[in-house]
């Protein structure tokens, strides 16, 4: 299994620690535009290699897409990353230039690839992806939902008082401050709904702060989160590489599922080899999919300023 990580910022460069310290991938390359910053921190995360247990070779490269060649997975980290007050939607403009070339470069070493798109605004880059490349739609992916549900579990693992092991939930709708839609009617703690331990007004609170939990990190950081993000990519590449049939909310292209057509926002799927093998349709009651109704208006108000 060979991983290519496009963008060797701080999202890119935790990826690529969080697969290596699983050890499932042969290789993993780094690649960036600013000279030497891949091939150095693809050095420096060797040099754990020995300290950390790990056989995955990291390879760094200064915008040479033939080292990515053959790659069974890819990551597109790049583009700029929200400053504190910006709104992911904002990037547009610069990302979307970005991505789309990314893509294409990327496609015409590795035809065979699977994108994981992570560049914001996500579920539009991911669309944007999808518009331009021709690749099938169960091989573009875009990564939100992860990351937002574990926020989530964050969160109501602090509400609760309770360890993040005994939580379960789930967000689903646009990776976006008010486009994300947590389910907090279906979450859990070890298979007890939280509603018999938290108050409706709490819950709500939880699911606040975890609509704006890339934001808060934005202003206490100065910059856009990492760790979390980096783990949540890396789980996305081992239920593929590793065929792990594992469920994941992600942005994915609907074709009439959830009552939405020629969109990508984030819906649970089924994750393995073939990338999204199944879309799973939830039961949401009508408050729920009167969100996701609204969370998907918005990713197309996003989606127009393409030029596609
Ligand atoms: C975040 O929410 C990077 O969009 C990502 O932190």
């Amino acid at each position: 299994m060979k991983v290519t990580i496009v963008g060797a910022g701080a999202v890119g460069a935790s990826c690529a620690e969080y697969i290596a310290i699983k050890d499932f991938a042969a290789e993993v390359v780094l690649l960036d535009i600013k000279e030497g910053v891949a091939e150095g921190k693809a050095m420096d995360l060797m040099q754990t290699a020995s300290l950390n247990s790990f056989d995955t070779k990291i390879v760094g490269t200064t915008s040479d897409y033939s080292r990515t060649a053959g790659s069974d997975v890819a990551v597109i980290t790049s583009g700029i990353p929200r400053k504190p007050g910006m709104t992911r939607e904002e990037l547009i403009g610069i990302n979307a230039g970005i991505v789309r070339e990314v893509a294409s470069n990327l496609l015409k070493h590795s035809p065979g690839v699977t994108l994981i798109v992570v560049s914001n605004p996500m579920d539009t880059m991911t669309y944007l992806v999808h518009k331009t490349t021709g690749l099938p739609k169960n091989r573009i992916i875009g990564m939100g939902g992860a990351l937002d549900s574990a926020r989530f579990k964050y969160r109501l693992a602090e509400a609760l008082g309770a360890p993040i092991s005994d939580v379960d939930g789930m967000v689903i709708g646009g990776h976006s401050d008010t486009g994300m839609v947590p389910l907090t009617r279906h979450a859990t703690r070890n298979s007890v709904k939280v509603s018999e331990f938290l108050s409706a007004d709490r819950l709500t609170q939880v699911a606040e702060d975890t609509k704006v939990g890339g934001a808060t990190l934005t202003k206490l950081l100065g910059t856009s989160a990492w760790y979390a993000p980096g783990a949540a990519v890396s789980a996305l590449v081992q239920a593929i590489a590793c065929d792990q049939k594992k469920l994941f909310p992600c942005s994915a292209f609907l074709d009439g599922e959830y009552g939405l057509k020629d969109i990508c926002i984030g819906v649970p799927v089924l994750l393995g080899k073939d990338g999204i093998e199944k879309i799973v349709s939830i039961e949401l009651d009508a408050a729920e999919k009167a969100k996701m109704k609204e969370s998907a208006e918005g990713v197309r108000k996003v989606n127009d300023l393409l030029q596609l």
